[in-house]
């Protein structure tokens, strides 16, 4: 797809034409499954200070927690009862869990429970990225946020974008199922730089995907920024999808905070995954990264995703999931590819 063809998709040219060729693609590859991954917000305390973000380091109106490894285990064991394949352990970028501890969280999950492990800690180590994907972690996820150098820079301080970049890049080499993802309208950013976005994530060639609407949290600078909209993230997730048929594409809650019933029309426009929350009640609103994030309890929160998803004739998997990249390629008849939908004049 040219650049000039991804600005007339973004600009919504033809919106029906752009979900369909999506979710066309979504379903040759993954059927009618959606992927569920209970995500465990073990710890928001972080020492970054991205602009936008609630949890960052300046925020002193965060109420702060850090979850011990029996209850990082237990919401664990909760995603193996609720029928999750995959336990996602995400925090902020929080070096108090030092290698060792999150080395043995992996190793037992992995031992005790018949589950994908993601990991999203933030920027850590060569030796740490090693250690935990020997420990048994099968995934790592590290949103690049925007590929822009002047607009990551800006809201990122003292992190240059080569090193975001690199260290994507580093964690493919350790064997690890790698995703990413944008913040779509993020201040500052335009549809030339959301396709330059775009087409960055494209040639990173990455089994995971995500692109949520940035949303504006009062107690960080970006407070009284414009909220970005629904139908943007949504061409993205599209787009995204025509460009990487064998990723898992998620579909963010970010998108149910721009707009009510944002994820499931995520689910129309390409995306296959879900994740919802499992941090525990005690502490699950605190995981503030924007308004509205976590409002809801756990097991009426995936019941909910569950129902969704059967809303819209799909059905929540159990399987852990992983990226469909080969079995595709073998399946695939012949002169029938993503190119074909992409190279397609709106
Ligand atoms: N709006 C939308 N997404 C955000 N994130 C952080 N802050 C915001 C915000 N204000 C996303 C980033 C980060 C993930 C944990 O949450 O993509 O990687
Ligand atoms: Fe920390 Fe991530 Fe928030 Fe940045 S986006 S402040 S690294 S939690």
């Amino acid at each position: 797809m040219t650049r000039a063809e991804l600005l007339e998709w973004l600009r919504g040219a033809d919106d029906a034409a752009l979900f369909a060729a999506a979710d066309k693609i979504r379903r040759e590859r993954y059927g009618t499954e959606v992927f569920l991954r209970g995500i465990v917000e073990f710890s928001n305390h972080c020492v970054k200070r991205c602009r936008y973000c609630g949890l960052r380091a300046p925020n002193t109106r965060a109420q702060r927690y850090r979850l011990a490894p029996a209850d990082i285990l237990e919401a664990a064991a909760l995603a193996a009862r609720l029928g999750l394949g995959t336990v996602v352990l995400q925090s902020g970028d929080d070096p108090f869990y030092d290698r060792e501890t999150i080395a043995a969280l992996v190793r037992r999950i992995k031992r005790e429970h018949d589950l994908a492990v993601t990991l999203s800690l933030g920027d850590r180590t060569d030796e740490e990225f090693a250690c935990w994907k020997e420990a048994g972690a099968d995934r790592y996820l590290l949103k690049i946020e925007t590929g822009d150098k002047t607009l990551y820079e800006r809201n990122r301080p003292g992190e240059r974008i080569e090193d975001r970049l690199e260290r994507v890049r580093c964690l493919k080499k350790y064997g690890y199922e790698v995703g990413s993802g944008v913040i779509v309208d993020l201040p500052g950013m335009d549809l030339e730089i959301l396709a330059a976005d775009i087409e960055t994530l494209a040639g990173l060639e990455l089994d995971m995907l995500a692109a949520g609407p940035f949303i504006p949290h009062p107690d960080t600078p970006l407070r009284s920024a414009p909220q970005g909209l629904l139908a943007p993230a949504l061409r993205t997730s599209a787009l995204l999808r025509i460009l990487n048929p064998w990723a898992n594409i998620a579909s963010t809650s970010a998108l149910d905070a721009a707009a009510p019933n944002g994820r499931k029309l995520g689910l129309n426009a390409g995306c296959n995954v879900l994740m919802p929350s499992l941090t525990p009640e005690k502490v699950r609103a605190d995981y503030a990264i924007y308004p509205g994030k976590n409002a809801a309890g756990i097991q009426d929160n995936v019941r909910k995703l569950q129902q969704d998803i059967r809303e819209l004739g799909l059905e929540p998997s159990n399987s852990q999931g992983f990226a469909r990249r080969s079995s595709y390629v073998r399946k695939s008849p012949p002169g029938r590819q993503a190119g074909d939908y992409a190279g397609r004049t709106p």
